[in-house]
């Protein structure tokens, strides 16, 4: 007969007249004891050998057992302590008897509890008594206490033992002993011969063929087997910072905007008051769209509002441009060169309405720029677009919402210089140390609006706003000084594995 090895070892460790323990079994076949269970188990199941099991109980002493057993039960003491007092004679002042006893807090109310329960005495009104009869040197708790603390459990009495369990003064674990011993069947097995089964780990069709399958044993799955790492997709840490930014502005009060990667120069430029032929129009080289090369429809009395601010300007002193601007121009269509696009779709009433103050909001979105590719550029980046609508904003507001913003990634060094966008007035731009090289590192830019954009947009109150950029404040968290290791075709994809995203 052919069985597998653990099972041979087993019938060939068990005997025939007595129970022999499975873990004894186990550590003579050099086995694991769960092994030679189931072994045992598979032999049972064919009628080779008998499992049987038993449980025994085992006590320990708790931390108060054990003080109790060196010291004494707290009943005891105040037993003692009542006949010191004269309690044997009659009742006596309860105070006075507990004073004595040297019992404090909590076990005052296990000594008055077992006391009664075990008839040491009487305790009624305030007062005590004891009975002179009782021996608490044989008290049956403390003996069965001593027992288990010597390791004589047998000696105990069992009621005794229960109680002790009941006060929380030892533990009783359980364990379960199996044993096994041969069958009929299994001693003739072991004369006939009982031989180590070939193992195999793969059925193969010859095995099939052959019939072999019925004689060989098959190895067993090794769950615990150490196994290749298979690099699986993960979010981009991008992405996941992306998220953390979104998460960040909606606890502090904003509102998400979304909204055309292509859109019109009238949102991108026009609305932002930048004139239509000055420079500062193609300042970041947006790239324009061939087809279709003009937006379907725009707001025509925002268009009107607009062209007069360009023409004009706003305001009884106002001034404008005094240069041509051309409605075909603010129709062309390109990829956004800022998601400031956004911010005038929504401050126009055209996405969600009139909008009353206060109102916050902010957008985490892709924006498109014909730069020239260096560690800091790309031709595509997030943008973390934002802007609040109040009454009377400053410069404090502003650069209290950025250290307020930034101090949540950690970031608590910001600077700020004054800069010039043709939409903002007073504008800044922001900056950051980074970790790695203690460059000082352009983050973004922001401003407070002029009344030449609120104005056409039919604001009537201060709006703060700002463009921020993900990538920088990705490379200020994490150090990465390559922003090309991050995003595109030449990334670092280790780099991308192994980063881990703070939440
Ligand atoms: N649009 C600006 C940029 O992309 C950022 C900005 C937005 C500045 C709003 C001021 C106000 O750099």
């Amino acid at each position: 007969m052919k069985r597998p090895q653990a099972q041979v070892a087993v019938l060939q460790a068990a005997d025939a007249q007595e129970d022999r323990r499975i873990d004894d079994v186990a550590s003579e076949a050099d086995l694991q004891p769960q092994a030679a269970a189931r072994a045992a188990f598979e032999l049972e199941a064919d009628g080779l050998v008998a499992v049987s099991e038993e449980t025994v109980a085992h006590y320990e002493l708790t931390e108060e057992g054990d003080r109790y057993v060196r010291e004494s039960l707290p009943e005891q003491d105040l037993y003692a302590a009542a006949m010191d007092a004269g309690a044997g004679d009659g009742p006596v002042q309860m105070g006075q008897v507990i004073g004595a006893s040297g019992l404090e807090g909590g076990a005052v109310d296990i000594a008055l509890s077992n006391y009664a329960r075990k008839g040491y005495g009487e305790i009624d009104s305030g007062e005590i008594t004891a009975d002179p009869d009782v021996s608490p040197g044989q008290d049956p708790e403390m003996l069965a206490l001593e027992a288990v603390a010597d390791g004589r459990v047998d000696d105990a009495e069992e009621a005794a033992l229960d109680q002790l369990e009941r006060r929380g003064l030892v533990e009783v674990h359980e364990e379960t002993i199996r044993s096994v011993v041969l069958t009929d069947d299994g001693v003739t097995a072991l004369m006939e011969g009982v031989e180590v089964a070939e193992t195999v780990d793969q059925l193969t069709p010859e095995l099939l063929t052959s019939g072999e399958w019925d004689e060989v044993e098959f190895t067993e799955y090794n769950v615990e087997a150490d196994a290749e790492d298979a690099p699986h997709g993960k979010e981009h840490i991008l992405r996941q910072t992306a998220n953390r930014v979104k998460d960040t502005l909606v606890g502090m009060g904003f509102q998400e905007m979304e909204g055309p990667h292509v859109d019109a120069q009238f949102w991108i430029n026009d609305c932002l008051f930048m004139p239509q032929d000055h420079p500062a129009r193609t300042h970041w080289d947006q790239f324009a769209l061939e087809q279709p090369d003009e937006i379907g429809d725009l707001p025509e009395e925002l268009v009107d509002r607009v062209r007069s601010a360009h023409k004009e300007g706003v305001g009884p002193d106002g001034e404008g441009y005094h240069s041509p601007w051309e409605e075909d121009v603010a129709r062309g269509l390109d990829l956004r060169g800022h998601t400031t696009s956004l911010s005038m779709r929504y401050l126009s009433g055209e996405e969600v309405g009139e909008l009353e103050p206060p109102e916050r909001y902010f957008s985490v979105e892709k924006v498109y720029r014909n730069d020239t590719l260096d560690p800091t550029h790309l031709l595509e980046f997030f943008q973390i677009e934002g802007w609040v609508m109040a009454e009377d904003l400053s410069v404090r507001d502003l650069m209290g919402t950025f250290t307020e913003f930034y101090e949540q990634f950690g970031i608590t060094d910001l600077e700020f210089k004054p800069h010039y966008n043709p939409y903002t007035e007073p504008s800044f731009e922001l900056f950051g140390t980074h970790p790695e090289t203690g460059e000082i590192v352009e983050v973004g830019n922001s401003g407070i609006f002029r009344d030449e954009v609120l104005e056409p947009l039919g604001v009537d109150c201060d709006v703060m706003a700002w463009g921020l950029s993900l990538e920088r404040l990705l490379m200020l968290i994490y150090g990465f000084e390559d922003i090309r290791d991050v995003h595109g075709t030449l990334c670092d994809l280790e780099l991308l594995r192994e980063t881990e995203v703070m939440h």
